[in-house]
C-alpha cells in the first residue's frame, strides 16, 4: 500500500464522534480527508472540520464533511496534518505546500496534533528540507537580502512557470536552504522577529502523536513533552 495512504487512513481512525477536527494540507492529509469523508458518509460520524487551505476546503466540502471557519470555533479537539521533516526529538518542518500559516494557526488552537508521514520524512536533525518562510510581497526582496546577509541561503519559491508562488493569503514564500538547523528554537525566534515575515515552517513542541508509514504497517508514536 502507498505509505501516505496507509497513514492517512490510519489517522482518520482517531477522529471521534462530535469532534472539531483540523484538516491538514498536502498529499498525505488528502488521504486522511478522504477516509474521514467515507466515515461521515458510511457511519454517520458527526464532525466539524476546520481546514488549513483552499485545496482542503474544496476536497472536504465535495466529500460532504461539515466545515466551519477557524473564527467560528472556540477550540479544535484534534488536528491531523502532514509534515516535510520530523527530527528525532519530534520537531517539524512544514510548508512544502505553502500552507504553513493556516496550518500553524489551526495547530495552535488544537488540543492534540497528529502528524502523518511516510518514513522518508523521519530524520535525525532538521534542515535538509528547505525551510519555508511566508513573507509579505512588499519589500520581500529586502527580507531576502537580510536572510542572505545572515547566511541563510534564501530562494524565492517559483512555480513550474517560473512565477513566484503565492500562498492562500497572497504572500510569497522564501525557502531557506540550510542543510542542518543546529538550533531550531533560536532560528524560529529570529524569524519571528523579522518585519515582513508572516510565518515560518518550524513547528516546535506542538505534535502529540506521529504516525509513520512503513512497509510493515503504520507505527503510532506517542510524543512525551
Ligand atoms: C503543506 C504542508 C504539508 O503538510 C507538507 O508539505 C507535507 O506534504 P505531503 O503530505 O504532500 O508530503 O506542510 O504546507
Amino acid at each position: 500500500m502507498n505509505l501516505k495512504k496507509m497513514v492517512g487512513y490510519k489517522a482518520a481512525e482517531f477522529i471521534e464522534d462530535g469532534m472539531t477536527v483540523g484538516l491538514g494540507t498536502g498529499s498525505t492529509a488528502f488521504y486522511m480527508v478522504e477516509a474521514l469523508g467515507r466515515r461521515v458518509e458510511e457511519e454517520g460520524l458527526k464532525v466539524t472540520g476546520v481546514t488549513t487551505s483552499h485545496r482542503t476546503t474544496k476536497q472536504a466540502s465535495e466529500l460532504g464533511i461539515p466545515l466551519k471557519d477557524i473564527d467560528e470555533v472556540d477550540s479544535i479537539d484534534l488536528t491531523i496534518d502532514g509534515a516535510d521533516e520530523i527530527s528525532e526529538d519530534f520537531q517539524g518542518i512544514k510548508g512544502g505546500g505553502a500552507a504553513h500559516l493556516f496550518e500553524k494557526m489551526v495547530a495552535d488552537l488544537s488540543d492534540e496534533v497528529i502528524w502523518i508521514v511516510d518514513e522518508s520524512k523521519m530524520v535525525k536533525r532538521l534542515g535538509a528540507f528547505p525551510l519555508p518562510v511566508e513573507v509579505v510581497k512588499f519589500g520581500h526582496g529586502q527580507v531576502k537580502n537580510l536572510f542572505e546577509r545572515k547566511g541563510l541561503n534564501p530562494q524565492i519559491r517559483l512555480d513550474q512557470n517560473g512565477q513566484k508562488v503565492e500562498t492562500d493569503s497572497g504572500n510569497y514564500v522564501i525557502d531557506l536552504k540550510l542543510e542542518i538547523i543546529e538550533k531550531p528554537h533560536e532560528l524560529a525566534a529570529f524569524l519571528d522577529s523579522v518585519t515582513g515575515v508572516v510565518e515560518h515552517g518550524l513547528f516546535l513542541d506542538c505534535v502529540s502523536k506521529v504516525i509513520v508509514g512503513k512497509t510493515g504497517g503504520p507505527e503510532v508514536i506517542e510524543v512525551m513533552r
